[in-house]
């Protein structure tokens, strides 16, 4: 699982083979300040709440003390009785009464009348809900002139074929000064050239014909789509090549999105600027006026002007750096090759490398000064991954360079941009004194991804975002396959498995959607990137493997991105190009477009009887709530079915089976003593073994490892989650981990661990406080042993590591097996070795922490009992700064809305998400992810109704 990514680990899995850690949080990671909620996160305004915004109710909530018996609701109401410090109420005076109650009739009727009046006819700024219908018919430019396009998507009629762009970042003033000039080509007359630009002050636009010189024109403005005119002052004609020039200042970025500066210390403690670039999905338009649509794809030559003691990087090599003024100089690189806008990048900082040449290539890692010394690993793991990729796709990687550079503060993991892949400091420098093992897995699954999208994604676009997942889907199939392949050792199918388990949870929601949708809106975009593009996206194509032959998938690959190299593709490419190579025998679009297009997964329920098995389709689908029902009958997938039976010594007998009907029957050759479908779970669907379940509870319970791990894992995820539909009982779950003393394996460990404690989780925050101590007595009497097993050394596999950390973890985190007491022995004894200067310097740095780390912070906070109102009021009082911080729709956004609020089980925690979500803008109550923290907390109600009385037998 990689941790600080966009699938963040479920954060009370603490890891402990990196250090014994006995509190959620490190001190040197968040700072709080007395007598105020204030999580002091750098970068998110730390000095921007007011003391009147402080209340005491704060303070005793970070202790811990306010949360029982508490609806958040009620909160903002009660805080006008503010308690003086010795913890009485101070009553208002009659004074304070009369005038509350006078401020509060004005405050009501101006709120009527604001509300009656029509939407939006004061100004732009002061409409909140943006009735955007006028504008879209009537789009007003800046200047109050007509502007000449009203659609969100660029025209076809002019198409850019390169850039020329000058840039002079001053990390001084923390402003840039551009200038870029756009060769175009005309596909239809036209007089205008609409294309983006976001928040550029714009000082001159001219347009160059051939037979023209350069002449100053009118432009237009409309920031409302992130767009500007150029308005030609003749009619431009088709075939015509035309440079268009334009010049513009603007500030660097204090968001981790466009051209952004970041604030860091040096060796001597000196606070120093960075200045990075992160424009995937609609940022480059912030740092250059351009075409910025992953289609319109040219040529780039960067120029950047910078203090001679520092460095730039590009996308490409270096051509020359000359002279400008006193300290400045200018550093030119070469023609990039053709590509897309999102993908450009540059970086200006005091930088240091080490580089290795490969096949033609030099590949390097950039960190400032003071990490040199980490680098190696990445350097090492870069050159394989980087070798293994160009054998496999049969394509060289393209540049003649390849930069990974970790920046000081990031967003997101790392970012793919062609031939400067941008990363985070976790998740590229490895320290071997400090760094855990699953540091090292980390920092190698972010390379594997990287690399993997110079070719899927770099080399082969998506043509829209619709089809982002042909970007990230591949990425992530190739970053496991690379995995495998190079580093077996590091087990990483078995964090795959756990994606996939997670994926198809919010893929079960009526939330969810298919993985080609149709987007427009930047907050539809961002929302893109979320575990289906991702992680389902990956899985059917693990599923397709497994059924083409991996042979026959390879070769489908190697034709893809040789058919569409330097261009870009839509999800039908990908099929065609493997549909040369099945050649007939078999029809992958039709297969496949069952998956791309449908939402969600099918529930294949399996009947036996002798020797004939009949399955079944059907959608799987968490019913929350009975109006919301779409019993689609119509969904039908194709699903390459896979069993194995007793009948076979399980290395060599998987079976296949393609269900292209609702329902059909398979004949086996013998009758058999079990059946297990969905081998490895190589498949993206759930199996319901309707009269069979006990069969497989007594194989598990005689002979566990008949079944591999991943098969094991795999029917412990989908019992429980037939338990959560309705269609299994809870008992049979409960009855099927029984076997789980006898286990050794991480997949089948983790899953029923995080099953249990998703249990364990509602209960306690439901406060059915005895009930939950009694889910932690069974998974004590079942792992307890296993626990005690584990040794507090950082010896044995990876894999095995990994189960100690996950295990120890959750025994220190639900005081289990005297876990704490070892560990604060441990960690005292940590604090008196060498390791205690190293500590002090760590929190000395780390006044405050960054805010790159903020979700992961939320996600821990949630987890607790005391903490999951604290991170939801966190969320609602900060919510227009995080919006602004991390931008609306991004993950980022998206996995703090979903931690904040998935330990919701109650009809009032239901209210106030939905009511806090539609007070606030259309583009925030709007976005699919709030629409899934409601879907979850109806099922979280739901399960708690279904089961709630049946677990107090049980337990
Ligand atoms: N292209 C993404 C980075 C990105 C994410 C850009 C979201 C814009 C919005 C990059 O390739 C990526 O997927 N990064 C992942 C890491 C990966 C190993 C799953 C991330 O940052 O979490
Ligand atoms: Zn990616």
């Amino acid at each position: 699982m990689i941790e600080n990514s966009m699938f963040e680990e479920e954060p009370d899995v603490v890891d402990l083979a990196k250090e014994p850690c006995l509190h959620p949080l490190e001190p040197d990671e968040v700072e709080y300040e007395p007598r105020s909620s204030r999580l002091l996160v750098r970068g998110l305004g730390e000095h921007e709440m007011d003391d009147d915004e402080e209340d005491y109710e704060s303070s005793a909530k970070l202790l811990g003390m306010s949360f029982m018996n508490r609806s958040s609701g009620l909160r903002n109401n009660m805080s006008v009785y503010r308690q003086n410090p010795n913890g009485s109420c101070l009553v208002p005076s009659p004074r304070t009464m009369v005038v509350c109650t006078v401020v509060l009739v004005i405050a009501v009727s101006l709120i009527m009348a604001i509300y009656l009046l029509p939407k939006c006819i004061f100004t732009k700024e002061g409409c909140h809900k943006k009735n955007h219908t006028m504008e879209l018919i009537y789009p007003l430019a800046t200047n109050g002139k007509l502007f000449p396009w009203a659609k969100i998507r660029l025209p076809p009629d002019v198409v850019p074929l390169h850039y020329d762009l000058v840039l002079q970042p001053n990390l001084t003033t923390l402003k840039f000064a551009g200038s870029v000039k756009i060769v175009v080509n005309i596909i239809q007359v036209t007089w205008k050239i609409i294309l983006h630009s976001s928040g550029l002050n714009i000082t001159k636009a001219t347009i160059t014909s051939a037979a023209h010189q350069a002449k100053p024109v009118e432009f237009l403005e409309y920031p409302l789509h992130d767009q500007i005119a150029v308005m030609a002052s003749e009619a431009l004609l088709v075939g015509q090549n035309y440079t268009v020039n334009i010049e513009y200042t603007s500030n660097l970025s204090d968001t981790y999105y466009g051209f952004y500066k970041i604030s860091y210390k040096d060796e001597n403690s000196k606070q120093r600027w960075f200045a990075a670039t992160q424009f995937e999905p609609l940022a480059a338009r912030s740092a250059f006026p351009c075409f910025d649509e992953p289609a319109f794809k040219a040529t780039f030559l960067i120029k950047i002007k910078r203090d001679e003691k520092l460095s730039t990087l590009s996308n490409m090599p270096k051509k020359s750096t000359t002279p400008v003024t006193n300290g400045i100089v200018q550093d030119e690189f070469f023609v990039s090759l053709k590509m897309s806008t999102y993908l450009v990048a540059f970086v200006v900082a005091d930088l240091k490398n080490i580089s290795r040449e490969t096949n033609g290539s030099l590949v390097s890692v950039y960190a400032i000064p003071q990490h040199l010394n980490q680098v190696g690993y990445a350097l090492n793991t870069a050159v394989k991954l980087l070798e293994f990729y160009q054998k496999y796709f049969l394509i060289n990687y393209p540049l003649e360079k390849l930069d990974l550079v970790a920046i000081p503060d990031f967003q997101s993991s790392a970012m793919e941009n062609w031939g400067l892949i941008t990363f985070r400091e976790t998740t590229l420098l490895f320290d071997s004194n400090t760094s855990s093992a699953r540091d090292k897995k980390l920092i190698t699954a972010v390379i594997a991804h990287e690399l993997a999208h110079q070719w899927f994604g770099n080399l082969v676009t998506m043509e829209w975002w619709n089809d982002l997942w042909l970007n990230e889907g591949f990425a992530t199939f190739m970053e496991y396959f690379a995995m495998e392949e190079i580093f077996p050792e590091l087990h990483s199918d078995e964090d795959f498995l756990n994606l996939i388990f997670k994926a198809m949870m919010k893929d079960s929601l009526n939330s969810s959607h298919p993985v080609s949708s149709a987007v427009q809106s930047s907050e539809q975009i961002e929302e893109m990137f979320d575990a289906l593009s991702y992680i389902k996206g990956a899985s059917l194509l693990l599923m397709l493997k497994h059924y083409l032959t991996k042979d026959v998938f390879q070769a489908g690959i190697e034709v893809y991105l040789h058919n569409h190299n330097y261009g870009s593709a839509q999800s039908d490419d990908l099929w065609d190009s493997m549909n040369e190579i099945t050649n007939g025998t078999l029809d992958v679009k039709k297969l496949m477009k069952t998956w791309i297009l449908h939402q969600g997964f099918p529930l294949v329920t399996v009947v036996r009887k002798g020797k004939i098995i009949s399955v079944q389709q059907e959608k799987f689908l968490y019913h929350v709530e009975p109006e919301n029902w779409t019993t689609d009958a119509s969904y039908l997938w194709h699903i390459p079915l896979t069993y194995i039976t007793s009948s076979c010594n399980f290395t060599h007998c998987t079976n296949a089976y393609l269900l292209d009907q609702k329902s059909a029957v398979i004949e086996l050759p013998e009758e058999v003593e079990w059946i297990k479908f969905n081998v490895d779970m190589n498949g993206y669907y759930i199996v319901h073994y309707a009269e069979d379940w006990k069969t497989l509870i007594d194989l598990l319970k005689k002979n566990h490892t008949a079944l591999s791990p991943k098969d094991r894992a795999n029917l412990i995820n989908n019992i429980f989650s037939l338990a959560g539909l309705g269609k299994e009982s809870l008992e049979k779950a409960f009855e099927l981990i029984d076997y789980l003393n006898k286990e050794s394996s991480t997949a089948p460990l983790t899953q029923a661990l995080f099953q249990l404690s998703l249990i364990y989780s509602l209960l306690e925050k439901k406060g059915e406080q005895q009930l939950a101590a009694r889910v932690m007595r069974r998974i004590e009497h079942l792992l307890g042993d296993k626990i005690d097993q584990q040794c507090w050394t950082d010896d044995g596999t990876l894999s095995e590591r990994e189960l100690r950390s996950t295990l120890l973890a959750f025994a220190c985190t639900h005081d289990m097996r005297n876990c704490r007491t070892t560990a604060t022995e441990m960690f005292e004894k940590w604090m008196k070795s060498n390791g205690t200067m190293r500590l002090m310097q760590n929190s000395l740095e780390g006044e405050v922490i960054r805010a790159q780390e903020l979700s992961r912070i939320i996600a821990t906070v949630s987890q607790s009992l005391p903490g999951y109102l604290l991170a939801w009021d966190f969320v609602k009082e900060n919510w227009e700064k995080l919006t602004r911080k991390f931008h609306l729709g991004s993950y980022t956004i998206q996995n703090i809305i979903s931690w904040s609020t998935s330990q919701f089980a109650t009809k009032a925690h239901l209210l106030e998400v939905k009511s806090f979500f539609e007070s606030k803008s259309e583009e925030s109550s709007q976005l699919r992810c709030v629409k899934e923290a409601i879907d979850t907390i109806q099922l979280n109600i739901q399960w708690m109704e279904r089961n709630l009385a049946k677990l107090q037998e049980l337990l």
